[in-house]
């Protein structure tokens, strides 16, 4: 096993990918080490989660901050000063600022449920099936100042079936999830993912020509 990484977690939600991380690493499959857990929502299930596993939490109000920036400017010192090397955006639905989060580029993941570039933004099952798509997906990126539209270090892909309706899709997609994410924190952890010149992914340093597929739980050229 590598030298546990040292995670920053940002989750506005119940958590779920938060706790798969968790989880892989207890079995002992996933070297991190998370410094911070911190949200935008006092009430987010994933604080609960950090409480109760003892990693830090910070929950900030958005409201109680003149600007935008300035939100984001704190939430960034908070996590600089955790002694994260890596952010991870599990389920952060707030837009975070270009200029303050420039500094962590090729530092910060996010993980999006949708086969990018399909579907930025919100409400990505509904779009896929109104759309008449047969495969979705979600996608592991690494986070730039464009929304969702930073460089995608990998995928997974499930068949839409015609009796899926927004919930029963999210659901089937989200145990997919939480392998994907687990699995390209760990080649991250292994030191065999970085972000390249020309923001292209490196895989132990060959740019990727395209996105790595997860197939059962494990990570594919
Ligand atoms: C996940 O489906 C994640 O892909 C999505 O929010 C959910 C969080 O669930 N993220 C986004 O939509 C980001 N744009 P969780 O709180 O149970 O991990």
């Amino acid at each position: 096993m590598p030298t546990p990484l040292r995670i920053a977690v940002l989750a506005s939600g119940r958590g779920s990918n938060l706790a798969a991380l968790l989880a892989a690493r207890e079995r002992g499959e996933l070297a991190i080490e998370p410094v911070l857990v911190a949200s935008d929502k006092q009430s987010a299930g994933a604080l609960r989660l950090a409480e109760a596993a003892n990693i830090p939490t910070v929950a900030l109000n958005p409201r109680s901050y003149a600007q935008r920036r300035d939100f984001d400017a704190d939430l960034f010192t908070r996590v600089a000063d955790s002694g994260a090397e890596l952010i991870v955006l599990a389920g952060f639905m707030r837009i975070l600022d270009g200029d303050t989060l420039r500094p962590w580029v090729g530092r910060m993941i996010n993980i999006h449920p949708s086969l990018l570039p399909k579907y930025r933004g919100l409400h990505t099952h509904r779009r896929a099936l109104e759309a008449g798509d047969t495969e979705h997906g979600a996608s592991v990126h690494y986070v730039t100042a464009e929304l969702d539209g930073g460089p995608v270090i990998a995928q997974a892909r499930v068949a839409i079936t015609p009796q899926d309706d927004e919930d029963s899709l999210a659901q089937r997609l989200l145990a997919h999830e939480h392998r994907l994410l687990p699995a390209v924190v760990d080649w991250i952890a292994r030191r065999r993912l970085a972000l390249g010149e020309a923001d292209r992914v490196m895989l132990d340093g060959v740019a990727l020509s395209a996105p790595l597929r997860l197939l059962d739980r494990h990570l594919q050229v």
